[in-house]
């Protein structure tokens, strides 16, 4: 994977053999899109003979230039484009919205060459990226991801899927895009909670992958709250390198390396299922205050220094971030947790930090462990 850099873009290869494909970040370059699209198509089978797209956005974004911009330069490189506009959040992510999205697709006679443009935050890419998926058995997937969150995590990977009634995203695949198309002008108009949002998982990579980076952010954070193009430029683009390192190396999440992304996610799953999914906690926040707790459980099994703790809380409160899960219940807590997906052979298994920049996946904490972590984080 290489990084290549003018002062307005950045761009990484993720080498994943015949699916390896490009990120590139921009600030507000909208009519680059095209030929990026264009070169992505051309380097596969399916692509060279696209001229066709389904974009698939939400209708916050409908309203805002991006889905015109989007469209227009896709129009200029020769693909015509058909729109597909959702409801936004999450509870648009079902079986429903993917069947809906399928009768678009037959309506416009889409065949393998067919691409789909995923134009929106984590639940457009993840809901748009399914249905790629699984049309024709595999259709050209574009990520133009508008939110940090999806900028950051979900865009790059190939892990698409929906969400049944009972079980948060159980229905999907592994399906790798063409290409990822960031502009980071789209976090502009992203309302600060969301910004916020984000801003944990970027925290994550510092914490599970680089300590440097996690300096950086100390030193940054200024600028990053205040959406400075290069600064949001600069974090993205090292997300993703980090990100597209791990998946490179274990694509489909079968060595255990991948799930150090799940760093946070195992308490933070819980939070949100305890708090209930309507708003109390979203997923950032309830990933905030999850890394927190577990860092509290590398604590208690003597991995980790207090002072790393508090070094992430300090920056967390910065983003404006909580680290306290104060008012939820730890039984219950514990509970849920007990279905957690990385579970094995009944163990609820923990990725703990032994250093800054440095995790492992471990079932070494015991119920008692997770009680007193949970209690110390205000549980
Ligand atoms: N968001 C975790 C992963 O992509 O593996």
């Amino acid at each position: 994977m290489a990084d290549r850099a003018d002062a307005h873009e950045l761009r990484l290869d993720v080498a994943l053999g015949p699916r390896s494909y490009a990120i590139q970040v921009v600030s507000g370059r909208p009519a680059h899109l095209g030929s990026f699209t264009r070169r992505a198509l051309d380097a596969t089978w399916a692509g060279k003979a696209c001229r066709s797209a389904l974009v698939i956005t939400d209708q916050n974004l409908a309203s805002l230039p991006h889905a015109a911009n989007c469209e227009g330069a896709l129009e200029h490189a020769g693909i015509a484009c058909r729109r597909a506009v959702l409801a936004p959040g999450e509870a648009t992510k079902n079986l429903g919205s993917a069947s809906r999205l399928f009768d678009e697709l037959v309506g416009m006679k889409a065949d393998r060459h067919t691409a789909v443009i995923a134009l929106g935050g984590g639940v457009i890419g993840d809901l748009a990226g399914f249905v790629a998926a699984t049309y024709a058995r595999g259709l050209p997937l574009l990520m133009v991801p508008t939110s940090l969150l999806a900028q950051v995590d979900s865009s790059v990977g190939g892990k698409v899927g929906i969400n049944h009634p009972q079980a948060k995203n159980i229905i999907g695949a592994f399906h790798q895009p063409i290409g990822v198309w960031i502009d980071t002008d789209t976090l502009n108009t992203l309302p600060p909670r969301e910004l916020r949002c984000g801003l944990a998982e970027v925290v994550k990579y510092g914490v599970i992958l680089d300590a440097a980076f996690f300096d950086e952010l100390e030193a940054a954070s200024a600028a990053i709250i205040a959406r400075q193009p290069e600064a949001l430029r600069a974090i993205v683009a090292r997300c993703c390198r980090l990100k597209a390192e791990v998946v490179t190396r274990d694509e489909r999440e079968e060595t255990g390396l991948r799930a150090v992304l799940n760093f946070g996610h195992t308490v933070g799953h819980a939070i949100e299922a305890v708090a209930g999914y309507n708003g109390h906690f979203q997923h950032g926040e309830a990933v905030a205050a999850g890394m927190v707790a577990e860092c509290r459980l590398a604590q208690r099994l003597g991995w980790i220094d207090p002072a790393l703790t508090e070094r992430l809380i300090l920056l967390l409160d910065r983003f404006g971030l909580p680290s306290s899960i104060s008012g939820l219940d730890p039984a219950q807590l514990l509970e849920a947790m007990s279905r957690d997906k990385k579970n094995q052979r009944g163990k609820v298994r923990f990725v703990l930090p032994r250093c800054l920049g440095r995790v492992e996946l471990t079932d070494a904490a015991g119920p008692e462990d997770v009680l007193h972590a949970l209690n110390a984080t205000g549980a």
